[in-house]
């Protein structure tokens, strides 16, 4: 597989439950190395989409590959290169953490390769993810971050070439969110892992991802590194004013002659004048806010006018 060449694409990916659609038509690339951002509202389909991706569901329609092969008829060999870190996952309570990732690391040892040793050693996986001075006390006992990293430490012990995160840092303190990102970065950056993951957080998409995907109304609405979408959002800018005490309020790509020519065209008293430009975060919920209130396409189609 070249450098280039997605490890991930899906085209036009369907997926309906009862007479409910929840993915129209969603479209999208992983690159080797990647790590892209799924970023979208609660009930946009970000786990049905990931967990479709994983093998876990069925899709309606669409086409699916991750690492050249359709998850839905993906084998054990395949399976054993993927890492997954579900939304929530089953108990372990009475193992300690050093026990079942040394248990759990047996499955990948027959897939061991020269240039990429499987598993990863428990006593060096504990200390990745942090969980170091926790190895050995009862899983029932950790707190629900040590938890979600010890997910993570069961996503990543067969070392995989592509790791599936679905909110991983839900319930997390801003300090371990900010563990949890560096560790993230290190993976892809020392391991060579391709990461997807869904958040729900567009600060949380903007530190890790190299690219965000915005999905909601069913659909992949905007795609991007979180420059390349605050570079074209901040061209728009908020005018807001009171004019002989009446609020008004536009939106424009340029304040300032705005400003002069609403300034010359007057002699009213304009007061509270607010001049502030849009921010990355602004749009995203415009866009959720759209979708919500049945005016999506127009939504998008501004969007679409903005990145063209
Ligand atoms: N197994 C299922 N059966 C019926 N509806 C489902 C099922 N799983 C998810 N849904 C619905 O599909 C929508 C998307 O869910 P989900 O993929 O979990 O979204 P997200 O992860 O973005 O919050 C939600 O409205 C949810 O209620
Ligand atoms: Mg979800």
């Amino acid at each position: 597989m070249s450098q280039t060449e997605p490890v991930i694409r899906v085209e036009a990916l369907r997926m309906r439950y009862g007479s409910t659609d929840v993915l129209g038509g969603v479209d999208f690339t992983v690159r080797l190395g990647e790590v892209v951002a799924l970023l979208g509202p609660n009930g946009a389909g970000k786990t049905t989409t990931i967990e479709i991706l994983e093998g876990f569901r069925m899709r309606s329609g669409g086409e699916v590959s991750v690492k050249g092969t359709d998850p839905a008829r993906a084998s054990e060999d395949w399976r054993a290169h993927i890492g997954i870190v579900l939304q929530s996952w089953r108990d372990h309570a009475r193992w300690t953490p050093r026990r079942l990732l040394a248990h759990l690391g047996r499955f990948y040892e027959p897939y061991s390769e020269p240039s990429r040793t499987r598993p990863i050693d428990a006593d060096e996986l504990v200390s990745i993810v942090g969980l170091q001075d926790h190895a050995d006390q009862k899983i029932r006992t950790l707190s629900g971050g040590e938890r979600r990293r010890l997910d993570v430490a069961v996503g990543i012990v067969g070392r995989p070439e592509i790791l599936f995160l679905d909110e991983p840092t839900a319930g997390f303190d801003p300090q371990a969110r900010r563990d949890f990102h560096e560790m993230i970065r290190r993976l892809a950056d020392h391991e060579r892992t391709t990461i997807l993951l869904t958040t729900h957080d567009l600060n949380e998409a903007e530190r890790l991802a190299d690219r965000i995907l915005i999905l909601t109304g069913g659909r992949i609405v905007a795609a991007g590194s979180a420059d390349q979408l605050a570079a074209l959002v901040t061209r728009e800018t908020r005018v807001r004013w009171r004019q002989n005490g009446r609020p008004h309020a536009i939106h424009t790509r340029d304040a300032v002659g705005f400003l002069r020519e609403l300034l010359e065209a007057t002699t009213d008293e304009i007061t509270d004048l607010d001049v502030r430009r849009s921010t990355l975060e602004d749009t995203y919920l415009a866009l959720v806010r759209g979708h919500e209130s049945g005016r999506g396409d127009e939504a998008v189609a501004a969007f679409e006018e903005v990145v063209s």
